[in-house]
């Protein structure tokens, strides 16, 4: 299919990420459901967004908030029923929303199937030949195989008891113990995901988000790491990121999404650098797109976001894919509270980075809302992340006593993990649980009283609040050509400001200094994120323009 037919939507569209347990409980029991999703799609639909990606509603023991999936072909009952995520399927398509899922096949539960039939199998069983086991180190077996560590803490390696009762193998886990990677180089692997993609593709689901894409084939031998970091950039001999043999996986999967029609498409999840390593990932042959970490973790600075944004560009015009922009997701705080620290040198990827931080949540908010026409404007399609189009900031004072991330105790409480962006959106009323769940439901994560200034129901009548700013751009962004897939120009501009034409006469500028500025001569202004005083723009502010 060519890049240029109308097919070809997912290039320039902005997908909506609902977070499944925390957009809307729809059977009030305090956690949010399908029947919620589905009362609210009228708010998505008006709200301007293509398509909708829904993190894992699968039916899980949630050690990880349904990333440790049980069965990949059914529905968590918390969330609602097979029936009703078809029902759901209809009236997104109905409403003209695409409908995105969520697949994680790095691992899987302890819970499912296959490892409860692995565990008790013998080593060297096929029960056991879909996982990762081996043996352990020193004569007695007693220290794990190698020395990787788990993203979440602690040693990826969780040792077994053999039937005897006696101390057995042990099995990898870059995540929770209850989440055992899945052995890769085992066709039956490949082949039962090749079931779950056909089983929610003949469904009518439009693509899925690949979780830890960059995950799935480990080095031969599984070396040890040594002295690597995760963050560091990645090359051939890291013994589990981004290995080489990974692109045959997807190859195979664009193959299958491609035999559909419309062809169904995938977008990934994939923390690798540096950028032209990241593109291997959205080859003509391999995935659509993937996620630009880069920018999201940039620093409010215009000389870094606009590195970020170029390399960015030229990374994905090297393979011919378009970029994709995100400021946030279920596993970073929320842009608010990081554009509310000060900002050089800022490393934002944990909460745990911001707290010991000074924030000014005001400041945050401008520049949150600068950075949505920012990166609504840029080439390539974009991500929302339920809430922002509300401007909610991390809820960074969670009681220990309700945190569920697992990272909070894998991590010996060290890191407060990532419940403080999960906590369930307020819709309406002036007092928790804001129409989230009915009046009498605590909901599963408790919500800051000052929510009640940010509800949907509030903001829907504010001519100047963040969800009419969305609104606004997204519409705009609908009806100007020149938005979406295609490139950009830099304009002159001072060194602290960024300025570019998308075609068409249409500008995006943004303020990322301390004066306000004058807009370049002769431009209409469209649409700002913050008021224009005496005609400038003020600092941490972004405008749309026409350039005539
Ligand atoms: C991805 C998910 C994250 C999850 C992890 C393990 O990074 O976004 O929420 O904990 O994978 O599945
Ligand atoms: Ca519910």
């Amino acid at each position: 299919m060519s890049p240029s037919t109308p097919a070809a939507w997912w290039r320039s569209a902005v997908v909506y990420q609902v977070y499944p347990r925390s957009f809307a409980d729809g059977n009030g029991d305090g956690i949010g459901d399908i029947a919620g999703l589905r009362a609210r799609l009228p708010y998505l639909a008006a709200l301007g967004v293509d398509a909708l990606w829904i993190n894992p509603w699968y039916p899980s023991p949630m050690k990880d908030a349904g990333y440790d999936v049980a069965d990949y072909r059914d529905i968590e009952p918390l969330f609602g029923t097979l029936a009703e995520a078809e029902a759901l399927l209809g009236e997104a398509h109905a409403l003209g929303l695409k409908l995105l899922l969520d697949i994680v096949p790095n691992h899987c539960s302890d819970q499912h199937p296959w490892f409860q039939q692995a565990l008790p199998a013998a080593p060297g069983s096929v029960e056991r030949a879909r996982f990762i086991f081996r043996p352990g180190l020193g004569a007695d077996g007693s220290r794990p195989p190698n020395d990787w560590q788990s993203v979440f803490g602690g040693p990826a390696w969780t040792r077994t008891r053999n039937a005897d009762g006696q101390p057995g193998d042990w099995y990898l886990h870059l995540f929770a113990p209850e989440q055992p990677d899945l052995n890769w180089d085992n066709p039956e692997v490949a082949a039962d995901f090749e079931r779950t993609l056909r089983f929610w593709f003949d469904r009518g689901v439009d693509g899925f988000r690949i979780d830890v894409a960059h995950g799935l084939v480990k080095l031969p031998g599984l070396p040890d790491i040594g002295q690597r970091t995760v963050s560091e950039d990645l090359d051939e001999n890291h013994p589990y990121w981004d290995v080489p043999g990974v692109h045959a996986i997807y190859r195979q999967w664009r193959t299958l999404a491609d035999s559909y029609t419309p062809p169904r498409v995938f977008v990934a999840e994939a923390w690798i650098n540096p950028a032209e390593r990241l593109v291997r990932y959205v080859r003509p042959d391999e995935l659509h797109t993937s996620f630009n970490f880069d920018f999201l973790v940039a620093p409010w600075q215009a000389p870094v976001l606009r590195a970020a944004i170029d390399n960015t560009l030229a990374a994905h015009a090297s393979v011919g894919a378009p970029p994709t922009w995100v400021l946030g997701n279920h596993d970073i705080p929320r842009p608010v509270s990081r554009y509310a620290r000060p900002q050089a040198g800022l490393t934002a990827r944990w909460l745990d980075d911001l707290l010991p931080h000074p924030a000014d949540f005001a400041v945050g908010l401008r520049r949150a809302r600068a950075a949505a026409l920012l990166t609504l404007a840029l080439p390539g399609s974009c991500y929302i992340y339920q809430g922002e189009e509300l401007g909610l900031a991390e809820v960074e004072d969670l009681p220990d006593a309700v945190l569920q991330d697992p990272m909070f105790e894998q991590t010996g409480r060290q890191s407060r993990g990532r419940d403080g962006c999960r906590v369930p959106l307020p819709w309406s009323g002036t007092q928790a649980p804001f129409g989230f769940s009915p009046d009498s439901v605590p909901p599963w994560l408790p919500q800051p009283a000052a929510w009640g200034q940010q509800t949907a129901e509030a903001q829907a009548t504010q001519a100047d609040s963040t969800l009419a700013l969305y609104r606004a751009a997204l519409q705009l962004r609908r009806t100007e050509p020149g938005m979406g897939d295609g490139g950009l120009q830099w304009l002159p501009a001072p060194a602290d400001v960024l300025l570019f034409t998308r075609g068409n006469g249409l500008a995006c500028m943004v303020n990322l200094g301390a004066a306000a500025q004058p807009l370049p001569a002769g431009a209409q202004l469209l649409l700002a994120s913050g008021a224009l005083a005496a005609g400038l723009l003020a600092p941490d502010t972004a405008a749309w323009l026409r350039l005539l």
